[in-house]
């Protein structure tokens, strides 16, 4: 399959373009750094700013897939959440926006539409949940910032259906990788014997393998069943508390300390949410069509991840 990856150069798209290269698939990779990018010899790389269409729409014409997972990080790029301020906000909004825009034109204007479009989103969706109700697919969409900007870039690609183009969404929880992400910034305060849990801990924690994440990702992309929203995440969420246990013990690190929920507001300010509310996130759509997951626990997951040789 010729499959076109935006956002290809992140967390995820590396792990994604791990998996599917041993298939031998074709895979051309969106950057706004193509000379940096420092993806495997058999990827092609070709540039784009993330806001137009030009100069690079003709890669989808004919593609088999697209698969769009371009934005300004939500937590940071740096080793410390970076706090929301408005200008941040603005580039976490805009920049999944415009990408997704160019994406729907560049797709407008193919003679050959792709057959499929996986279209990024996040469990933020659903929004802060202050209970323990199970969310599936058919929840409503939250209020707060985040779900504010997941329903926007879902919307963003809307179009695309119109033109006869199957299109997946990747609704993603908290993707759990050794290499990045939120998992190592987690795990720092247990390495220092300070881990625990964070507020009260009774917000649920929507986790997913990094590498059910790609698998979900390549199952959206081949299997014909797959439109509409996805939850990618394992079919068994954990409270922070047990989340805070399980680390623990798989470090062999006390887990007891816990972060009060004011101190973490007073550091972070409304970025806190991203640790001291959650989702109660199903993937109930990705079990229903079939899909196994690799590590539905989380105490393996965590092992797989932290212990492997
Ligand atoms: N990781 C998670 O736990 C998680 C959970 C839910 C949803 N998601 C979503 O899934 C997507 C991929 O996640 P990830 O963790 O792989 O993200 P990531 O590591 O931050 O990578 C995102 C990629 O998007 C591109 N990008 C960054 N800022 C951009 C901008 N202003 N305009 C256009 N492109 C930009 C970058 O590629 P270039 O620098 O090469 O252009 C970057 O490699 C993100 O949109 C994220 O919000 C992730």
């Amino acid at each position: 399959m010729h499959i076109v990856i935006t956002g290809g150069t992140g967390l995820i798209g590396r792990a994604l373009i791990d998996y599917l290269l041993p298939a031998r698939h074709d895979i051309t990779v969106l950057s706004r750094r193509p000379e940096r990018a420092a993806l495997p010899d058999d990827v092609t790389v070709v540039g784009w700013d993330g806001v137009s269409a030009e100069g690079w729409a003709h890669v989808v014409d004919g593609a088999d897939a697209v698969i769009n997972l371009a934005g300004e990080s939500i937590a940071g790029a740096g080793a410390l959440p970076a706090r929301w301020t408005p200008a941040r906000k603005r580039r976490i909004l805009e920049s999944r926006l415009n990408a997704t825009n160019a994406v729907a034109t560049a797709i407008a204007r193919a003679r050959n539409k792709p057959r499929m479009l996986v279209q990024g989103s996040a469990v933020g969706y659903y929004g802060a949940q202050r209970d323990d109700t199970p969310l599936d697919e058919t929840a409503p969409p939250g209020r707060d910032f985040l779900a504010d900007v997941v329903t926007q870039w879902e919307a963003a690609s809307a179009t695309v259906e119109a033109m006869g183009v199957r299109r997946a969404i990747a609704r993603t929880g908290l993707v759990l990788s050794a290499e990045g992400g939120s998992l190592p910034p987690m795990l720092l305060p247990f390495k220092l014997f300070l881990g625990g849990p964070l507020g009260d801990g009774r917000q649920w924690l929507p986790w997913i393998h990094i590498r059910d994440e790609v698998r979900a990702l390549a199952f959206l992309m081949t299997e014909p069943r797959a439109s509409g929203p996805f939850n990618l995440v394992a079919p068994n969420p954990v409270t922070n508390r047990d989340f805070a246990s399980i680390a623990g013990r798989v470090l062999r690190r006390p887990a007891f300390l816990s972060a009060p929920a004011p101190i973490l507001r007073l550091a972070l300010g409304e970025m806190a949410t991203l640790l001291l509310d959650g989702q109660r996130a199903l993937p109930r759509r990705l079990l229903d069509l079939g899909f196994r997951f690799d590590f539905p626990e989380l105490e393996p997951a965590l092992r797989d991840l932290l212990l492997r040789k």
